[in-house]
């Protein structure tokens, strides 16, 4: 298979969304990371996405959607807390989970009683939602367990050939993948931490929310794609707080200046624009090992320590 390169215009959106009705899959831009789209409505389609990436059906899609209306035919029962997340915060990086409708496929929640949500923040994508008038599942654009995208010139180093086209809409934004909250469980629980705080999500709900605990526990995994070995360079990569000897085969990342390390912003925004693209480089790169100085352990630093980690397996 070809994979076709779509540049970023309207014109652009139009041959992507012809491929998408016509069943195929396609690289997407959102503001956090690329995704490799279908229609949420089209099985056929669904099934080629995990083939693509190599992805157990057990670990279930984002739905994502042009604003809250769309969200609405998705979901069931009392989903007011949910509306009020996405109407506070979306398009954006927050991924709502809530008790699916009947017209969501059990391919799309791995035949579980939830769905996960999401309006992106990308002009071109909501564009492509509103042109096909359906939703698009989309999981990252890379092959399972490997790092996630955020150039079209990325997806195509790991799906070239597996997938029908990439729409090219320039760089990520926010660099990391959506906050996904479960507004299933009493209190909320988030499942993976991302550019939308848990204050904020508390703050708007009026209500504590919790953080899973995943990479403290030994339990199995609540949701398939919170296990730890996630995320992952090809190289062995090592979180370590302080600097240790490392060889002249390894390479050391630190978040803020370091006389002998590739350094990176030392705020978290900042950091991870470029946090997935220098692990991707750096990987590349042949070192024995990468090694890197944890950014300190703060809420606003969460998100980065919680790929950090899954990454080191
Ligand atoms: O930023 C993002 O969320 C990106 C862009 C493309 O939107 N998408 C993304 O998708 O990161 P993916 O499939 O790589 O990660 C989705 C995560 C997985 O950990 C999956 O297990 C979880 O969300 N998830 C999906 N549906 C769920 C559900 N119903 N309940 C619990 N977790 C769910
Ligand atoms: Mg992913």
């Amino acid at each position: 298979m070809k994979t076709v390169r779509i540049k970023g215009n309207q014109e652009g959106v139009r041959a992507a969304r012809d491929i998408l009705v016509d069943g195929g899959i396609v690289g997407i831009p959102t503001e956090t990371v690329y995704g490799l789209a279908a229609n949420a409505n089209d099985d056929n389609a669904i099934r080629r996405i995990f083939e693509a990436k190599g992805r157990p059906l057990s670990n279930p899609l984002i739905v994502h959607v042009e604003d809250w209306k769309m969200a609405m035919a998705y979901v069931s029962g009392d989903v007011s807390s949910g509306e009020r997340l996405a109407l506070a915060f979306w398009p954006g990086p927050l991924s709502i989970v809530l008790p699916k409708s009947s017209r969501v496929s059990d391919l799309v929640t791995a035949s579980g009683s939830t769905v996960a949500l999401r309006a992106p923040n990308h002009q071109l994508t909501l564009d492509l939602i509103r042109s096909c008038g359906f939703p698009l599942v989309a999981p990252s654009a890379n092959r399972s367990g490997s790092i996630s995208p955020t150039t079209a010139e990325q997806i195509l180093q790991d799906l070239d050939g597996r997938i029908d086209a990439v729409l090219d809409g320039g760089s990520c934004v926010v660099g990391i993948e959506s906050t996904v909250i479960d507004l299933t469980k009493s209190p909320p629980i988030i499942l993976r931490p991302g550019a939308i705080s848990a204050s904020e999500i508390s703050n708007c709900l009026g209500q504590e929310v919790m953080i899973s605990e995943i990479l403290e526990s030994r339990e199995p995994a609540r949701s398939p794609g919170m296990s730890r070995k996630h995320y992952s360079p090809k190289t062995p990569l090592y979180c370590v707080t302080d600097l240790e000897q490392i060889g002249n085969r390894d390479v050391l990342i630190s978040f803020g200046p370091h006389p002998n390390a590739i350094v990176l912003p030392d705020t978290p925004t900042e950091a991870a624009v470029v946090f997935y693209t220098t692990l991707r480089e750096v990987d590349n790169m042949g070192f024995d090992a990468i090694y890197v100085l944890m950014p300190p352990d703060t809420t606003e630093w969460q998100a980065i320590r919680d790929r950090l980690i899954r990454a080191q397996g």
